[in-house]
């Protein structure tokens, strides 16, 4: 039986953190052992908001560089950049015609900028690109070009799905056949429990992150960092409402994190104990990653000889389906 196609779109946008190997990174490459995988760097997306080159550039090595430390295998994967399946586009142009101003009126991140506009007594469209109002429909785009039955994404992503979704069925609808495949999100379940240092969100945006390539000094001064309440060594510890145990049980096995508990219960251990532990967990876990991905980005040609490699392979796929796309709406 033919194997199911998984597709995912990753935004470059610096080094990742621990929440998005967890919540997103982990997730989907243990997809690709099931399915086809076609995961590939959003570089257009990001154009939106990141008009500086260099930066633009680095950025994309370092997701591509971090992706393929983790594990991801361009033998058995369709590793590739947006930018470099111009197919992408075509369709793009054709969903448009399918699409309604209304359904990009509703997108979150186009509300919410417009919403920051009103409010501080700018003009509503004010920095709106075209860019970012019609993301969700090159989104669509990147999916739907590969008769895609799964995307793994984080719940953030989950209205963008919806609206791939709904443009696929107008398309469909008109056509009285199914000529684009509708997918489904895929949502990990870790992805809504990775907290950060001070047990909000792991997220950029709160500050709070434990970014995945730090050196080990760097590492071990972050993880001292987590919040903890101020409790004496001597004091039994609620595992369950700690950060640091929070963190550990996403690295540790089972029997690791019993022995953990244990600890915690029965009082003699403090915080910088505990934080210790947690860090050379991780640590360990991270190192032989650290070192691919120090080893990749030290020769860009080698991420580049995938991503072109993948590219290409991509695009014999996607114009098969433009083709056939083309023929089904009267244009070839
Ligand atoms: N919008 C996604 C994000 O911000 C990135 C993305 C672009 C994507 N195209 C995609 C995700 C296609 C899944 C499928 O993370």
């Amino acid at each position: 039986m033919q194997k199911q196609i998984a597709c995912t779109g990753i935004k470059p946008t610096g080094i990742p953190h621990l929440g998005n190997y967890l919540g997103a990174i982990k997730p989907a490459l243990e997809l690709t052992k099931n399915f086809e995988a076609r995961y590939f760097i959003a570089d257009y997306h990001a154009l939106n908001s990141n008009k500086d080159p260099i930066s633009l550039k680095q950025n994309t090595y370092e997701v591509a560089a971090t992706w393929l430390a983790c594990g991801l295998d361009p033998e058995r994967s369709l590793v590739y950049r947006q930018s470099q399946v111009p197919e992408t586009f075509d369709l793009a142009i054709m969903l448009m015609a399918f699409t309604s101003k209304g359904l990009m009126n509703r997108a979150h991140a186009y509300k919410a900028m417009v919403q920051a506009n009103i409010e501080n007594d700018r003009d509503a469209d004010d920095g709106v690109n075209m860019g970012l109002f019609t993301y969700p429909v090159l989104m669509a785009a990147d999916i739907l070009l590969f008769d895609t039955d799964v995307v793994p994404v984080g719940f953030d992503q989950a209205q963008h799905l919806e609206m791939t979704a709904d443009i696929a069925q107008s398309f469909n609808r008109n056509y009285g056949k199914e000529l684009i495949k509708v997918p489904k999100p895929y949502f990990s379940e870790t992805t809504r429990t990775v907290i950060g240092l001070d047990g909000r969100k792991m997220s950029k945006s709160y500050n709070n992150t434990i970014p995945m390539f730090l050196e080990p000094k760097k590492l071990r001064k972050t993880i001292m960092k987590i919040v903890t309440n101020s409790q004496t060594v001597q004091e039994p510890k609620d595992p369950e409402q700690c950060n640091i145990f929070a963190i550990y049980k996403l690295f540790a096995t089972n029997d690791q994190i019993e022995s953990l508990r244990t600890r915690y219960i029965s009082g003699g251990m403090g915080w910088g104990d505990a934080k210790q532990e947690l860090f050379e967990l991780i640590n360990t876990t991270l190192t032989p990653f650290r070192e691919k991905y120090k080893n990749l980005m030290e020769n860009k040609s080698q991420i580049d000889d995938i991503l072109d490699h993948g590219s290409a392979k991509a695009r014999i796929l996607a114009g098969k389906k433009i083709n056939f796309l083309k023929k089904n709406i009267g244009v070839l």
